[in-house]
């Protein structure tokens, strides 16, 4: 557990999702990246009690509860799930990661150049991956939850502009390449997500993010094409069968 003792960058190098907690307290990364959590809080008038808990909370949160089997769910379970779980994750990340690199890249781009391609990497993907989340909750997920509750009485819906599920599917398999390819690409000039030596608070706390990005993006991406897709196409066949 943090301590009101270790300075600001010190619990951000050990503790990932510390940076998010002082973010939202406005504890800025750069400037009082040195002084201890005590003096950063007095600065700002806040309680350094109030904060510690919100740290021990995020602790505690990045836990997580018992893994539930995702297989155990049905599709509308399953698709409230990677709404409420992944999508509102890019939807609070990318803008925030974003923002890190931009200003990082304004700041240290003459020590380290690759923050420019950082920058220019998440404003692609956070293009992308925005309207990628869009389509699914606007037209996909409702097809296919429709398909799962409805499923005794019409099928397929006539307002849909696809006639099998299979063809939107291949498309979102087809965006979940492309933002793996663009993570695969920030990993790579970021040496692994590996801050330098000489890197500030923000540079760690960016990297870290990038790093946890990663990581939700690999179960958002398998939860979708290896749980969902192939259940809804199995789904679909099934109804189809039925004539
Ligand atoms: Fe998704
Ligand atoms: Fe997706």
């Amino acid at each position: 557990m943090p301590t009101s003792t270790q300075s600001v960058r010190e619990i951000i190098a050990t503790h990932p999702s510390a940076a998010k907690i002082f973010q939202r307290f406005d504890i800025d990364l750069c400037s009082q990246a040195d002084e201890t959590l005590d003096r950063a809080c007095a600065e700002l008038q806040l309680s350094v009690d109030q904060v510690l808990e919100k740290l021990a909370d995020a602790e505690t949160q990045e836990l997580g509860g018992p893994p539930v089997d995702p297989a155990s769910l049905s599709i509308d379970r399953l698709i409230q799930q990677i709404v409420r779980v992944h999508h509102q994750y890019v939807r609070q990340e990318l803008p925030r990661l974003a923002e890190m690199a931009q200003k990082l890249a304004a700041k240290r781009s003459d020590r380290a150049p690759e923050l420019k391609n950082v920058e220019e990497l998440l404003e692609e993907l956070r293009t992308d991956m925005f309207a990628h989340i869009q389509k699914e909750e606007q037209v996909l997920f409702p097809f296919m939850s429709q398909m799962d509750h409805d499923s005794i009485i019409v099928y397929p819906p006539a307002h849909t502009c696809f006639r099998s599920v299979a063809q939107p599917v291949s498309k979102m398999m087809q965006e979940h390449e492309s933002a793996n390819h663009i993570v695969a690409e920030l990993r790579r000039i970021t040496l692994g997500f590996q801050p330098p030596a000489w890197a500030c608070a923000t540079h760690i706390a960016l990297f870290a993010g990038l790093s946890e990005f990663e990581a939700d993006l690999k179960q958002h991406v398998h939860l979708e094409n290896d749980v969902l897709f192939p259940r809804a196409i199995e789904l679909e066949a099934e109804l189809n069968s039925r004539g």
